[in-house]
C-alpha cells in the first residue's frame, strides 16, 4: 500500500467518527507532494492559520496533527471537567520539566495539548489579552510596529465573537462592548453560572483592589469579570472554531496520528519536505510555498533541532548534522511561575454531597448545557501590581528599575477558585483557592534534546526563580492574596490554610521573614500553563533570537515559526488570546507575501 493510500484510510476511518460530513472529498488528493503549505501541529495556530489559509480556494494545506480528533470527545466539550485532560490522558503530551534546582529539585508537570485543537482543547479557557505596553515592547524589541498595541486591536477582534453566558444574565457592566469582536469564529463570554464567591471578591474591592469594567481595555488593573472562550455552555476551541464548519473543504486535508520528526531541504536551500510517522509508516509531504511550523512551545525546539536547527555546537555533540548554526533555538523558554494559595473553609461539603452535586451538575449540562459544568474555573480574576510603600518594593525597583513593561502593566494576578473539581470528581471539600502569579518573569529557561534519546521527549527546564528578581514579586504576590483574604468577611469564610507552610506565613503576616515566605514559595511553586519564547522574535539580522518579525526562521529558506514559541515576553495574562491574534496576523501576512 502506498503512504497516500495509508493516509486516506486513516482519514475516511476518523471521518466516519465525525458523521460522515467531513473527509468526504479526501479522494482528490492527488499525493503528498501537492500541497501549497504543510503545516505542523493542529493546535491553536495550526488550525487558525489552516483555516484562514484556505479561505482561499485555490490555496491547498495539509495540516499535520499528532493526537487525534476533538470531537465528540465528552471531557473537551464540557467546560467544568478541564481536569479530566491533564498529564495521563490521551488528550495530553505528559510532559514534566527537569529537577528545579530552585524548587528544591521539584519536577513540575508541562502539560500540553494532544489532539486536533491542541492546547486550546485542553486549556482553562480564561480569554486575556494582556496590557498595551506588553505589545508596545515586542515593537520596540522587534523592531516592527506592527506589533503594536494599537496595531493588533483588528486582529484581536477578527478572531472573536463575544456571545451571552449560558444563563443569559445581563452582562452589562461586566464587560465593555466596544472593545470585542461580534463576527470572529472564537466564542468568548462571562461566566454563565453564579456563585456565592462572585460577591463576596466584589463585595472585598476598595482602592488597592479595584473594579475594572474590562480588563481587555490595555490597562487591566483591577478585578473584574472573567472571560472564557466558551459559547452556549461549550468550550470554543481553535478546532471547535476554526475548523469543524470548513472540514469539507477541498484544498485543506487534516491528517491526524501524524508525529513530525523534522524538516528538509530535500532540493537546494529551501526547507520543503516535512518527514513524518503515520501508523508507524515513516512518510514525506513536501509544500510548494512553505513550511508553517506549530508544533508549540515545547515541540518547536525539539523538531527544529532534530532537523539540524540549533546551536552548531551543542547539534554536533549530539552527531545530528548541522544545517543552520541557530543558538537560540529553544534557549529563551519563558513561564509564570503560580502557587495556589489553599484553605479549608468554613462551610465544608461532605463527599456525598460533592458527588450528589457533581451528578445533579452533568445531568443538567447535558440536558441543558447549563450550570456549574459551563464554567471554567472561576467569575472573578485580578491584575494588581506590587505594593509600592512596601520597602522591600522601593529595593526592588531601586535595583532593576520598573519590572513591568509600562506603568499601567500589572505585576501580579490574583484567581480566586472555589469547588474545582478535581480528577476524582470531589469538589476537593469546597476548599478556597487564590492563585498568586509573577506575571513578568525576568527568569528564561530552555528546552534541549535528550542526548540519550534526542527523537524521544525533550528536557523542559523552566528554571524557575534563576533571575534574583523573579521570588521578590512572587513574595509580594503571596503577600497580595493575604491582603486580598485580610477582610472580616473573607476571614469568616476561611478555616485553616491546608498547607503547614502556608499556615506559617500566615501566622507572621504581615511581617513575614524572608525565610518562612521562601520556605513556602519553593516548595508551592508550580506553572500558570503559559510557556511561551522557545522560538523568539528579534530583529531582523540581530545574533540571537529565532524568528524574524514576519516568522521567517533566520538563516533558512522556506520555513516559519507561526505560533505561540515566538513570543520574546509573555504578555501579563494568560496567552490564548494573544496566539490567537498572532495567527491572524501571520495568516494575512502568508497571503499577503504569496498573493
Ligand atoms: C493545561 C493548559 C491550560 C491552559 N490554560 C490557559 C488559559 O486558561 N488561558 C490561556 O490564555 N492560555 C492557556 N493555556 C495556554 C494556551 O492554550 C497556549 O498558549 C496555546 O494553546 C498555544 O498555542 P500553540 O498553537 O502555540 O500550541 P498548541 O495549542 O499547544 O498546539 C501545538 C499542536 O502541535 C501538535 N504537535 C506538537 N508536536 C507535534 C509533532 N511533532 N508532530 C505533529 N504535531 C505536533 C500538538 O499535538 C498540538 O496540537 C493553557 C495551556 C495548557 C496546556
Ligand atoms: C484561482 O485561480 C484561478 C485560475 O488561475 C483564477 O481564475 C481565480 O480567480 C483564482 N481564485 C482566487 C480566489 O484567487
Ligand atoms: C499520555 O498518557 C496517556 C495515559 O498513559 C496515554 O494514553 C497517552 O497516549 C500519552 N500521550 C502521549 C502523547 O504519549
Ligand atoms: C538538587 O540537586 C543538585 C544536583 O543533583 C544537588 O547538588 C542539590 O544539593 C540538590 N538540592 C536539594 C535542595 O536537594
Ligand atoms: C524602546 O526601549 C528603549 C529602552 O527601554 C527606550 O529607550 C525606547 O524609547 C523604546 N522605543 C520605543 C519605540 O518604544
Ligand atoms: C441590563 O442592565 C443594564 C444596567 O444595569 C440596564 O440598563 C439594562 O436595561 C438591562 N437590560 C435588560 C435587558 O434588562
Ligand atoms: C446549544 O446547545 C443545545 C444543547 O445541546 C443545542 O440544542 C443548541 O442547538 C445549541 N445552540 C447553539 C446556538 O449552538
Ligand atoms: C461545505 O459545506 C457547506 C455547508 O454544509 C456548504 O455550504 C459548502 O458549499 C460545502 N463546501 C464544499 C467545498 O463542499
Ligand atoms: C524523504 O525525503 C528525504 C529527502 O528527499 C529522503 O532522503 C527520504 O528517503 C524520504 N523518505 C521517505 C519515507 O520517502
Ligand atoms: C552553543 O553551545 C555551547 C555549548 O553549550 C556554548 O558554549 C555556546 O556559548 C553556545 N553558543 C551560543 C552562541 O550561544
Ligand atoms: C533571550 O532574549 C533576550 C531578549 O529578551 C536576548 O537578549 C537574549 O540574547 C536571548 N537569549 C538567547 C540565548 O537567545
Ligand atoms: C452525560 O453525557 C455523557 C456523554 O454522553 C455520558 O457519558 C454521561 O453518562 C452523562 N452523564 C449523566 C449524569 O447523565
Ligand atoms: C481541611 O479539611 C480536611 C477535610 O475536612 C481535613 O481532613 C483537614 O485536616 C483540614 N486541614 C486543616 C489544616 O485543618
Amino acid at each position: 500500500m502506498s503512504p497516500v493510500f495509508v493516509l486516506l484510510g486513516l482519514l475516511t476511518a476518523s471521518a466516519s467518527l465525525c458523521n460522515g460530513r467531513i473527509y468526504e472529498d479526501l479522494r482528490i488528493i492527488p499525493s503528498l507532494n501537492n500541497y501549497d503549505y504543510v503545516i505542523i501541529g493542529g493546535g491553536l495556530t495550526g488550525s487558525v492559520v489552516a483555516s484562514r489559509l484556505t479561505e482561499n480556494s485555490n490555496t491547498s494545506v495539509l495540516l499535520l496533527e499528532a493526537g487525534g480528533s476533538h470531537q465528540g470527545a465528552y471531557y473537551l466539550e464540557v467546560p467544568g471537567l478541564q481536569s479530566f485532560t491533564g498529564p495521563g490522558t490521551v488528550y495530553n503530551w505528559n510532559y514534566t520539566s527537569v529537577p528545579q534546582i530552585n524548587l528544591l529539585n521539584n519536577t513540575i508537570p508541562a502539560p500540553r495539548g494532544h489532539v486536533l485543537g491542541g492546547s486550546s482543547s485542553i486549556n482553562g479557557m480564561w480569554y486575556t489579552r494582556g496590557s498595551s505596553a506588553d505589545y508596545d515592547r515586542w515593537a520596540n524589541i522587534t523592531g516592527d510596529q506592527g506589533w503594536l498595541w494599537d496595531e493588533l486591536q483588528n486582529y484581536f477582534e477578527k478572531s472573536e465573537s463575544f456571545v451571552s453566558p449560558a444563563d443569559n444574565h445581563n452582562i452589562s457592566g461586566q464587560y465593555d462592548p466596544s472593545l470585542h469582536g461580534t463576527q470572529g469564529p472564537l466564542k468568548v463570554t462571562v461566566g454563565g453560572y453564579s456563585q456565592s464567591l462572585d460577591q463576596l471578591v466584589m463585595g472585598r474591592l476598595d482602592k488597592q483592589f479595584p473594579f475594572i469594567e474590562d480588563y481587555d481595555n490595555g490597562k487591566p488593573l483591577g478585578f473584574g469579570w472573567t472571560q472564557t472562550t466558551i459559547g452556549n455552555g461549550t468550550r470554543s476551541s481553535a478546532a471547535t472554531a476554526y475548523l469543524d464548519k470548513y472540514l469539507n473543504r477541498t484544498n485543506l486535508d487534516i491528517a491526524l496520528n501524524s508525529l513530525v520528526a523534522r524538516v528538509i531541504a530535500s532540493n537546494g536551500s529551501r526547507i520543503d519536505t516535512v518527514t513524518f510517522t503515520n501508523n508507524g509508516l515513516l512518510m514525506n509531504a513536501t509544500a510548494r510555498v512553505e513550511v508553517l511550523l506549530a508544533a508549540g512551545v515545547f515541540n518547536d525546539p525539539h523538531i527544529l533541532l532534530n532537523s539540524g536547527i540549533g546551536n552548531a555546537t551543542e547539534l554536533s555533540a549530539m552527531n545530528i548534522p548541522v544545517v543552520n548554526n541557530l543558538p537560540s533555538v529553544g534557549k529563551n523558554l519563558t513561564e509564570q511561575p503560580a502557587i495556589s494559595n489553599l484553605w479549608n473553609t468554613t462551610n465544608p461539603v461532605t463527599t456525598v454531597e460533592a458527588e450528589a452535586a457533581y451528578e445533579q451538575a452533568l445531568t443538567q449540562w447535558n440536558n441543558t448545557r447549563t450550570g456549574r459544568m459551563v464554567l471554567a474555573i472561576s467569575n472573578t480574576v485580578g491584575f494588581t501590581r506590587m505594593n509600592t510603600s512596601d520597602p522591600d518594593v522601593e529595593a526592588l525597583v531601586e535595583q532593576y528599575g520598573e519590572l513591568a513593561p509600562g506603568p499601567a502593566s500589572p505585576h501580579i494576578e490574583l484567581l480566586p477558585t472555589v469547588n474545582a473539581f478535581d480528577a476524582e470528581a470531589n469538589f476537593a471539600n469546597a476548599q478556597f483557592v487564590l492563585d498568586s502569579v509573577n506575571l513578568i518573569p525576568y527568569s528564561r529557561g530552555s528546552i534541549t534534546l535528550d542526548p540519550i534519546n534526542p527523537s524521544g521527549p525533550p528536557l523542559i527546564d523552566y528554571n524557575f526563580y534563576g533571575a534574583p528578581q523573579d521570588i521578590q514579586v512572587m513574595r509580594q504576590a503571596v503577600l497580595s492574596a493575604l491582603a486580598f483574604v485580610s477582610t472580616p468577611a473573607w476571614q469568616e469564610f476561611l478555616a485553616e490554610p491546608v498547607s503547614p507552610l502556608l499556615a506559617a506565613v500566615v501566622n507572621e503576616y504581615p511581617n513575614v521573614s524572608t525565610t518562612t515566605m521562601d520556605t513556602y514559595i519553593r516548595a508551592s511553586t508550580s506553572i500558570s500553563f503559559h510557556a511561551t519564547g522557545s522560538c523568539s522574535m528579534s530583529p531582523e539580522g540581530a545574533e540571537w533570537g529565532v524568528v524574524d518579525p514576519d516568522f521567517h526562521v533566520k538563516g533558512v529558506q522556506g520555513l516559519r515559526i507561526i505560533d505561540a514559541s515566538i513570543m520574546p515576553f509573555a504578555p501579563a495574562g494568560h496567552p490564548q488570546a494573544a496566539a490567537y491574534m498572532i495567527a491572524e496576523r501571520v495568516a494575512d501576512i502568508i497571503k499577503a507575501d504569496n498573493s
